[in-house]
């Protein structure tokens, strides 16, 4: 089995692909990532001289470049994938999210092959009471959510259309190593770690379903294997938690680990003016995966905190680089060419 993983060099892809070469040591695993400013080659030195995993730098928008590349599947990752950006500029969103979704069901069409569709929660918008299922109509509020429910449908209707064996997941807010330190999270305990400011916007009542990375990349390798045809898989952590607790929750767990005190790492706290159209709440129903493949998230939020902070303790280089900009020149080092 050959599989071509795209966005394999940003946040999921990365601990994806770790993943399955240590679950699949038989497998092939191609990265095909453009590299933009969410690619870090570093989050993957460790597998460079594993001899069944392969870097292509490419843009998935690029037909060309699909055409020669042999695989058996496809993991569909790649994405411009912060809704802040989005609201800034939506035209790389709109590229990458729908037209290199396009280019991929297109040569999955041609080479008739599994394509697994990485969307998100998102796609179902803000829900006030109860929480979303797989039919539930698509309702996006962000330029991001409205460009990944557009591939989301994309997808679909290359199944319905073209009999493309293509499955959809819609999965929930991810936390955990190699997270770029815009998200929330990797944010919180990065400013902590350097008593920055901690913004929090509007009132931090806003709620997120939370699930560990690694709990997802499992989900995404059972839908792989097992997934119908077609269909549509919610992946959620059953852990809805509002951004004001999980800021302070952060905190005081960087306060422990440093052997500080809670106060002054608690009036880091900045509130401050609301995302526009900022959704309130997220919720999904999850039980399909686990009615249909006994899957259910593995980690719990505590301990998924713990290690998450412990991660970022223990890696300050991995995001400083990222924070100052040199992790850039890694490709160059490594490559011999200047990532643009
Ligand atoms: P990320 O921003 O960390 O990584 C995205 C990767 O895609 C980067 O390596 C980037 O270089 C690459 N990329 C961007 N444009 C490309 C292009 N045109 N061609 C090739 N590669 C390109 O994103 P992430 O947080 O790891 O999310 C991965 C996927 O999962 C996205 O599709 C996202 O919508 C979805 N998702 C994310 C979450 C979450 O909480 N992070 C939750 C649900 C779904
Ligand atoms: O729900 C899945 C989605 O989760 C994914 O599809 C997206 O790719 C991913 O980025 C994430 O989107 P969010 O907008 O929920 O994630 P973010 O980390 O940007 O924000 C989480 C919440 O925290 C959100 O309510 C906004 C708030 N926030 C975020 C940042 C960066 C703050 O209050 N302060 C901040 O500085």
């Amino acid at each position: 089995m050959k599989i071509l993983v795209t966005g394999g060099a940003g946040f999921i892809g990365s601990n994806f692909i770790r993943h399955m070469l240590k679950s699949y040591p038989e497998y092939e695993v191609i990265n095909l990532d453009l590299l933009t400013y969410a690619g870090n080659l570093e989050n993957l030195s460790d597998l460079e001289d594993i001899p069944n995993y392969r870097f292509v730098k490419g843009d998935i928008c690029d037909r060309g470049l699909l055409e020669g590349i042999g695989f058996d599947a496809i993991v569909h990752f790649a994405a411009e994938s912060h809704v802040d950006r989005s609201i800034l500029d939506s035209t790389p969103f709109l590229r990458t999210n729908v037209i290199g979704t396009q280019c991929l069901l297109d040569i999955a069409r041609k080479r008739r092959c599994r394509m697994v569709h990485v969307s998100t929660d998102e796609v179902y918008g803000s829900i006030e009471k109860g929480s979303f299922h797989e039919e539930s109509p698509l309702m996006p509020n962000s330029p991001y959510a409205a460009s990944k429910a557009s591939s989301d449908l994309i997808a679909r209707s290359y199944h319905e259309t073209h009999g493309l064996d293509v499955v959809i997941t819609r999965c929930s807010n991810n936390y955990g190593p190699y997270q770029f330190p815009e998200k929330l999270i990797p944010l919180v305990i990065a400013n902590a770690i350097r008593n920055k400011p901690v913004p929090v916007y509007g009132d931090g009542l806003n709620v997120r379903d939370w699930l560990f990375v690694g709990d997802h990349c499992r989900a995404v390798d059972i839908v792989l294997h097992k997934g119908r045809a077609g269909g549509v898989y919610n992946i959620g952590g059953k852990n809805e938690q509002k951004n004001i607790d999980i800021v302070r929750k952060l905190l005081m767990t960087v306060a422990r680990k440093t052997g500080s005190s809670e106060g002054p790492f608690l009036g880091l706290i900045t509130f401050v003016k609301d995302r526009p159209g900022h959704d309130r709440r997220y919720a999904i129903d999850p039980s399909k995966m686990e009615r249909e493949f006994g899957w259910g998230p593995a980690t719990g939020f505590d301990e998924g905190i713990e290690a998450t902070v412990d991660w970022y303790l223990a890696h300050r280089a991995w995001w400083e680089r990222i924070i100052s900009g040199a992790y850039r020149e890694y490709y160059q080092l490594q490559y011999g060419k200047k990532a643009d």
